[in-house]
């Protein structure tokens, strides 16, 4: 249960209320915004505060600039996508403080919503500098904060920590929503678990790696991660990307797996299987290469005898998704599963050119969402997050179809394995 006051909890009517969002989206080299995700799921609390009278200032930051001089990180884009998406124009403000910023939040209209510029503009307020937040606080006229950036509450920054000391700090829904469903299903899921956890680098998930080890019924591992893995295991991974600092730690974690194999029912599952080629493009020759099921290579043999290489990757081979087996196994481990948790795609999907069902390394994650997605008949619950996963079934058009799509990445994965976010923490209990 979230503990945390939110914006149900206060008495809101005609009040100023500094709103933290996390508008760090995408943008392409021309300033366009690449997915407006996280600022459709800011949408319901704006629309709570307009409803009850509200004077509205979002802050956020984007990017990491180098100094208010870097124009590539300016809120201006998102003022305008959020204004279509509002129906109503959002006044943006070019600085997040000072004396201009004073007076226009001031002669806000009840109901009227304004976004300042990038708070990291000020290198202040990184360094959690009280100052700043109470400066924040006094040009935004703010009475009430409210945070909803949930993608950025695992930061201790000034924004995040030290403007909770100014004010009444309280939730907004989607933090609270976010906050909720991820804690749910880590520390009381419906049974069977499945974690599938893919991307690039053991490093940056090992922490729930370990947890998902102790609490999950089956661990899939996909993505670039899983060649480590495999090297681990002695498979020839010939040129993939593989991260050699990390062997030692993918072989303890292969033993802790089969360790609890052996006390309770449990699946770690490596991919059996994988689409190789020689470089990543468009255009790349693919083939399958089955190391470890010894099912497709034999159907493409049969009835012929089966060739080395169908089972080898070459040297000068790349792993760059899980191949038709594996896809087609987690797909059927998710029959029996109640609860897929599910952070990071199975092959390449984040290349431009390269997204979608037609990409050529694409086929391992469009299993699981085939999966995920009921279409076998199964329709877990499912909690998705990460930086590609979410840009993909972005990119799909599917976000509405899962039961939750996560704003955060590092978030996420903090909050799954169990630290304290200090964005959250800072908030007033619930009484
Ligand atoms: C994110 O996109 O993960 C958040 O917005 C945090 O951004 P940061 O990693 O630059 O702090």
């Amino acid at each position: 249960m979230f503990t945390k006051q939110t914006i149900n909890d206060v008495d809101l009517r005609g009040k100023f209320v500094l709103l933290r969002a996390d508008y760090n989206v995408p943008l392409d080299k021309d300033g366009n915004i690449t997915s407006d995700y996280r600022i459709k799921q800011s949408l319901p609390t704006i629309m709570a505060l307009k409803d009850a009278g509200c004077k509205i200032v979002i802050c956020s930051h984007l990017g990491r600039p180098t100094g208010p001089d870097d124009k590539s990180c300016s809120l201006k884009p998102i003022a305008k996508r959020l204004s279509e998406l509002l129906g109503e124009e959002v006044m943006f403000l070019p600085d997040c403080v000072g004396d201009a910023t004073k007076q226009a939040t001031a002669g806000l209209q009840n109901g009227q919503v304004a976004l300042v510029q990038n708070l990291r503009y000020y290198k202040e307020e990184e360094q959690n500098n009280e100052d700043f937040a109470r400066v924040l606080v006094q040009d935004t006229n703010a009475e009430l904060f409210v945070q909803d950036g949930f993608g950025v509450v695992h930061r201790a920054h000034a924004s995040t920590d030290a403007i909770t000391h100014f004010l009444p700090a309280v939730s907004g829904l989607l933090l609270e929503r976010e906050v909720d469903t991820i804690t749910n299903v880590m520390s009381n899921p419906d049974r069977p678990l499945m974690a599938i956890i893919g991307g690039a680098k053991i490093a940056d998930k090992i922490e729930i790696i370990h947890i998902f080890l102790d609490i999950a019924d089956v661990v899939v591992i996909g993505g670039a991660m899983a060649n480590t893995f495999l090297l681990a295991q002695g498979i020839k991974v010939g040129d993939s990307l593989v991260d050699k600092d990390d062997l030692f730690t993918a072989k303890e974690i292969i033993q802790k797996a089969q360790k609890i194999a052996t006390e309770r029912p449990f699946t770690f599952y490596l991919p059996q299987d994988g689409v190789v080629a020689t470089d990543i493009s468009k255009t790349a020759k693919t083939r399958i290469v089955d190391w470890d099921a010894h099912v497709i290579a034999d159907i493409e043999a049969y009835p012929k005898a089966v060739k080395a290489e169908a089972s080898k990757v070459a040297p000068h081979e790349k792993i760059l998704d899980i191949g038709p087996f594996s896809g087609a196994f987690i797909a059927g481990a998710m029959q029996l599963c109640k609860t897929v948790v599910w952070n990071g795609t199975m092959g390449v999907t984040e290349t431009v050119g390269l997204q979608g069902p037609v990409g050529p390394f694409a086929h391992g994650t469009e299993l699981v969402i085939d999966g995920l997605l009921g279409s076998h008949g199964n329709k877990p619950f499912s909690v998705l997050g990460g930086g590609d996963t979410t840009a993909y079934i972005e990119e799909r058009k599917l976000t509405d179809m899962f039961r939750h799509v996560s704003t955060g990445g590092g978030a996420s994965l903090e909050l799954m394995a169990g630290k304290i976010l200090p964005g959250v923490a800072s908030l007033l209990d619930k009484d």
